[in-house]
């Protein structure tokens, strides 16, 4: 008899291999690799018909017909500007961050709108979604509920009431028969994906999928999917931290760079219409070592509080740590500060920290770092109505940033009075109603922190 073969994959990105690895060579990542049982190919592919007949070209639907919107305004901004007819829609985040409650709220406003839905989980009880959705408000309309893990009968109940969308929650609950790997191993997850692709290709139906992100553990994570889908969302945030960010990682209909803000409430997910706002909430007045930055995320402009606390080092080695940005750029800037502006920082200890838990990496960040570290060194504050934006090179240079006026104009909108940004931008933009002051290199930075 012949022995069931098996191959290794890596739970994180899918890389197969005949052999157990130590690393992937895929991803680069150790120890993930597991076996599993080689498919048995099924005949046909799911759900789709041989038939098909071409379609003229000025027949087919154009974009604004093909988006339906979501009501949510923060998720359709991260669609690219509604949900798409027939995409396939990856949503994944940590468990307990709110995927469920996000897509649920999305049901409950397009059932609003007379589109039929249908929501499949295979992690909570009817009961435990009425509860969920009680929260959350009244429905005005009729949502489709399925507590189901078999990809064969999800697919029967789809065909038989096809709905305009569907939302399987989550990936890692749904298998199908004939694969006799378990539920949430990469082939699993694969073969249940490419299922829904060809009823969201097939039939224009929308999919949503719910996919938790795991590093550890026997689940596949949303990366090993991420190729097969049209648009990959991202629901990240702090655990401490109320507010959630909704990131397009990738997406075939619209930009990638666009995010969505929401804090978590009793009643729900509720948008954050203005995140400057929300995340100067709360901001010491006339403290040093706290600046405020002009930052763009995706086309959006927002403004967030920098921190840095600087004190003489106990140890040999100073330590540093830079929470909510990159620890390469900030040790980068300090010997930039010591090299070109003759600080010893080398006695001391620096930590940085974007306030409110918000992750920002752009370079444009780079002044603010500096101007916070500077301000927590000597002592002395920087001024509370200011705010400053601008990359730094590595001779101490300030160079120019994309998108300055929009991030002045932000500055000036929440009540900013000065504004800090590098020289080379200064000169192209018009903003009435604040004060901006060029500078060329950290010295004349510097010269601003006198006491
Ligand atoms: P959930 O959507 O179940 O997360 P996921 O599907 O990503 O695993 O969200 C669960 C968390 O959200 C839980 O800790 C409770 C919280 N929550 C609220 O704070 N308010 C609410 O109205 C709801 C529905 C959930
Ligand atoms: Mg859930």
């Amino acid at each position: 008899m012949a022995k069931n073969k098996t191959v290794f994959f890596c739970k994180l990105c899918g890389f197969e291999s005949a052999k157990w690895v130590g690393q992937c060579p895929g991803c680069k990542e150790w120890d993930t690799f597991a076996e599993e049982p080689v498919l048995k190919k099924s005949s046909k592919p799911a759900g789709i018909k041989n038939t098909r007949e071409p379609e003229l070209l000025s027949n087919i639907k154009t974009e604004s017909e093909l988006r339906i919107h979501s009501g949510i305004e923060e998720l359709d901004r991260v669609l690219g500007g509604g949900i798409v007819t027939g995409s396939l829609v990856l949503v994944g985040g940590d468990p307990g961050i709110g995927k469920s409650t996000l897509l649920l709220q999305m049901c409950r406003e397009i059932v609003g709108k007379s589109k039929k839905v249908l929501y499949i989980s295979g992690e909570e009880s009817l009961s435990q979604i009425k509860m969920r959705a009680e929260r959350l408000g009244v429905f005005n309309g009729e949502l489709l509920l399925l507590c189901e893990t078999n990809l064969e009968l999800i697919e029967e109940t789809i065909h038989k009431y096809n709905p305009d969308i569907v939302v399987i929650d989550s990936i890692q609950t749904m298998s199908r028969d004939e694969i006799s790997a378990a539920p949430g191993s990469v082939s699993q997850v694969r073969e249940v994906t490419s299922a829904l692709m060809q009823i969201a290709k097939g039939f224009g139906i929308t999919v949503f999928i719910i996919g938790h992100v795991t590093k550890e553990g026997v689940v596949a994570g949303p990366r090993v999917l991420e190729h097969m889908v049209d648009t990959v969302l991202y629901f990240e945030g702090d655990n401490y931290a109320a507010y959630r960010v909704l990131r397009a990682v990738k997406n075939r209909f619209g930009s990638t760079n666009e995010i969505g803000v929401f804090e978590m409430q009793g009643t729900g997910l509720v948008e954050v219409k203005n995140p400057s706002e929300f995340m100067l909430k709360g901001r010491p007045e006339g403290e040093p070592g706290s600046v405020v930055a002009a930052s763009i995320e995706g086309t959006r402009p927002i403004l967030i509080e920098l921190q840095a606390l600087v004190c003489r080092t106990n140890f040999n080695m100073p330590r540093r740590t830079a929470a909510g940005t990159d620890y390469n750029r900030v040790n980068l800037l300090m010997a930039v500060l010591e090299k070109r502006a003759g600080i010893q920082l080398s006695d001391y200890d620096a930590y940085v920290n974007v306030a409110g838990g918000m992750r920002i990496t752009e370079p444009a960040l780079d002044l603010a770092v500096i101007t916070a570290i500077l301000s927590s060194y000597k002592n002395v504050a920087l001024d509370n109505k200011t705010v400053l934006f601008g990359e730094v090179g590595l001779t101490g240079e300030i160079r120019a940033v994309n998108m300055a006026e929009q991030r002045v104009a932000e500055a000036s909108k929440m009540g900013f009075e000065v504004c800090i940004l590098p020289q080379a931008n200064k000169e192209h933009i018009k903003v009435p109603g604040i004060k901006l002051i060029g500078v060329k290199n950290i010295q004349e930075v510097m010269g601003m922190l006198k006491r």
